[in-house]
């Protein structure tokens, strides 16, 4: 084409998809050049922003490595992962997928259920515990539960060379009856990371950076859609304002003190203990 103008530049960037053999691939890639020349074209983007928007680009590829996304997190605080979660979702029995987030990597320690993950960590003890159940309410048994939080100081053990390797995370199977237990304790609120292009961002659209509290868990279990989740504690102070839109109503829940004559007794050496439940339904 000698005579590329404002009017056919769209179908002729699509058209250089034409040979692409996956067909699914082929409609995303030619639905993203339309959706990216109307973005141009409705903001009538100077040359000045474009640079602006591929300088932004530039800095979460130099801050990005094998431990740290930034682009992760940009999909995560423009609500896109958010988004993608509820798309996902079918029945409106399944529990609600939310983030996946940064923090997650495989090879956790495989424990027996109960699990207790408490060791010398400080904060709050609590017992999370509830069932892995189908859509009919019938307990999955053996399906694999990935759990993993961050400590009383806000972070993560990856980000934190005083804890433990693995710290407050573990890998177990639902029992006979579906249910699992792990004993960890209360996680906090944190902030997302704010060093790199997205932290600029927020600080200069006086954005609120923080997390609400939340415990992570990827459900799997097999011939069901595998559930990626976080539990969200009802005290919170930041439930209304998730710097990445993860909170759902359902997984909201409440940190009670344990009445429990039996949990009582398996963790005696802990005062105030609390827990949390709440039961993961997959699809
Ligand atoms: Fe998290």
């Amino acid at each position: 084409m000698r005579n590329t103008s404002s009017d056919n530049l769209t179908a002729l960037t699509q058209s250089s998809f034409d040979q692409l053999p996956d067909q699914r691939l082929q409609f995303i890639l030619k639905t993203f050049v339309a959706h990216l020349h109307d973005f141009a074209r409705d903001t009538k983007l100077t040359h000045e922003e474009w640079r602006a928007g591929l300088h932004f680009l530039h800095q979460a590829a130099a801050i990005t490595d094998e431990s740290r996304s930034e682009f992760s997190l940009m999909s995560d605080v423009f609500g896109l992962s958010s988004l993608i979660d509820l798309l996902a979702m079918g029945s409106e029995k399944a529990t609600p997928g939310s983030n996946l987030g940064p923090f997650h990597s495989r090879g956790s320690p495989v424990m027996q259920s109960p699990a207790n993950l408490l060791r010398n960590n400080p904060g709050q003890a609590a017992i999370f515990r509830g069932k892995v159940l189908d859509l009919k309410g019938k307990p999955i048994a053996g399906a694999t539960v990935d759990f993993w939080q961050n400590a009383d100081n806000g972070l993560y053990w990856q980000q934190d060379p005083e804890q433990p390797q693995d710290n407050l995370r573990c890998m177990l199977h639902a029992q006979e009856d579906g249910s699992f237990e792990i004993a960890t304790i209360r996680p906090k609120p944190y902030t997302i990371p704010m060093d790199g292009p997205v932290g600029a961002m927020f600080v200069q659209s006086k954005r609120s950076p923080w997390r609400p509290a939340h415990l992570h868990l990827i459900v799997e279990a097999p011939g069901h859609r595998t559930l990626v989740t976080e539990i969200f504690d009802e005290e919170d102070p930041y439930l209304d304002t998730d710097a990445v839109f993860g909170v759902r109503e359902v997984l909201v829940a409440q940190y009670k003190p344990v009445v429990d004559p039996e949990l009582l007794k398996r963790y005696k050496d802990h005062d105030h203990l609390l827990e949390v439940k709440l039961d993961l339904v997959l699809e």
